[in-house]
């Protein structure tokens, strides 16, 4: 069987060591660690965002130096990725270039979730990147400027478009759409894919929004428009719409309980050196396990504290979005049985994904 979509959750099935050393109670180290370059700061100003950053906030600045030093520990410990993200912008970062040049000579695989504004910046090295996400979310500039309340739609267009000249392989960028109230509807997306087609990038993949109040009925007509794009243009671009349990959660038709253990196959750190708990728990300050400026990342996630919150926490008190119950669900049903690892592989185009977790 070939996985051909990069975000299927089955992927964990390939770090088949670390899933054993946590079904044994064991803290093996992350499999991917999420480091925020940048929080606070955002050169744009998206209303949703849900680490409520924006132009007013006073930035935040990972630094370079202790964290190439604790990268390198958790490599030789077993952690296979590095993923770009947020916080806040990591394309910000004015040393964004120096700290991925480093990374990729570490021997990780590297990928950023960024907004496309200063992309740029890494076009150099952008080829060795596993892969480029751009929050796009729209297919038009008045969407845009409503939703990420800011002009600069034209830019990313533009920044998307070099990164295909300078070389880069499409099927390394993607381009992420946040289902929103103001974009969901069957022609926006349409737009949206059209405009990625004419991008000529890799993929498209879309997302419900986390919001206060979100119609359940307009998610449902979301998937409903979705999928008609998918089947209409699928020859075209390759679609995808995350995981389904993502959008059964957020039309609440999916409950979710127990105790949570593939947190663990995520690491996160935070720009000002904080290890949270887990990604949705980044700013929530009991869930924070220390912090790299003070200690050893390894001294943090094999701590007291960490082993205390992974007994005590329990799922039903979590957000209904998470990546980690895709994982869950993957490592707990019977469906397990039937996809053995061995049976698995990923599609050329996916593979590139593997260690993203
Ligand atoms: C917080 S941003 C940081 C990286 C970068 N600034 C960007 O926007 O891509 C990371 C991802 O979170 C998504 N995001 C932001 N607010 C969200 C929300 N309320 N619900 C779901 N995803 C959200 C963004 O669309 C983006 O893909
Ligand atoms: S670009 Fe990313 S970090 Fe900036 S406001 Fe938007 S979602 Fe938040
Ligand atoms: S289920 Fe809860 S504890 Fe587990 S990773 Fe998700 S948000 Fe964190």
């Amino acid at each position: 069987m070939k996985i051909t979509n990069p975000f299927d959750p089955r992927k964990i099935l390939f770090h088949k060591e670390t899933i054993n050393a946590i079904k044994q109670g064991l803290i093996p180290y992350p499999v991917t660690l999420e480091v925020d370059l940048v929080d606070g700061f955002c050169n744009n100003n998206c209303y949703y965002c849900c680490f409520k950053c924006s132009s007013i906030n006073k930035i935040i600045l990972q630094n370079d130096r202790i964290l190439l030093k604790k990268l390198k520990n958790c490599y030789k410990q077993g952690t296979k990725a590095v993923e770009l993200v947020g916080g806040s912008e990591p394309t910000l970062h004015p040393e964004l270039l120096t700290i991925s040049k480093s990374i990729i000579d570490m021997g990780y695989d590297i990928g950023i979730v960024t907004n496309g504004v200063l992309i740029h910046r890494i076009q150099s090295i952008a080829k060795y990147f596993n892969f480029i996400r751009i929050s796009l979310d729209s297919g038009n500039e008045k969407v845009y400027r409503k939703t990420h309340r800011s002009n600069a739609y034209m830019t990313v267009i533009r920044n998307i478009d070099g990164l295909i000249s300078y070389g880069v392989n499409p099927n390394k960028i993607g381009l992420s759409y946040l289902c929103l109230p103001e974009n969901s509807h069957y022609k926006d997306i349409k737009e949206f894919v059209k405009l990625a087609i004419s991008l000529c990038v890799g993929y498209v993949v879309f997302r419900p929004a986390v919001l206060h109040k979100y119609c359940n009925e307009s998610i449902g007509n979301t998937l409903i428009s979705i999928r008609r794009l998918k089947r209409e243009y699928s020859k075209k671009i390759r679609i995808f719409y995350s995981y389904k349990n993502r959008w059964l959660r957020a039309s609440n038709q999916m409950s979710k309980s127990g105790e949570c253990k593939m947190s663990l196959l995520t690491g996160i750190i935070q720009a000002d050196g904080r290890v949270p708990f887990c990604n949705l728990y980044r700013k929530v300050k009991n869930y924070n396990l220390g912090n790299v400026y003070k200690k050893d990342f390894g001294k943090i996630w094999l701590g007291q504290k960490h082993k205390k919150l992974l007994t005590d926490m329990r799922r039903e008190h979590c957000s209904k979005f998470c990546k980690a119950d895709d994982y869950w669900d993957i490592n707990t049903t019977k469906r397990r049985n039937t996809l053995k690892s061995r049976k698995i592989q990923f599609s050329n185009f996916s593979k590139a994904h593997r260690n993203f977790l």
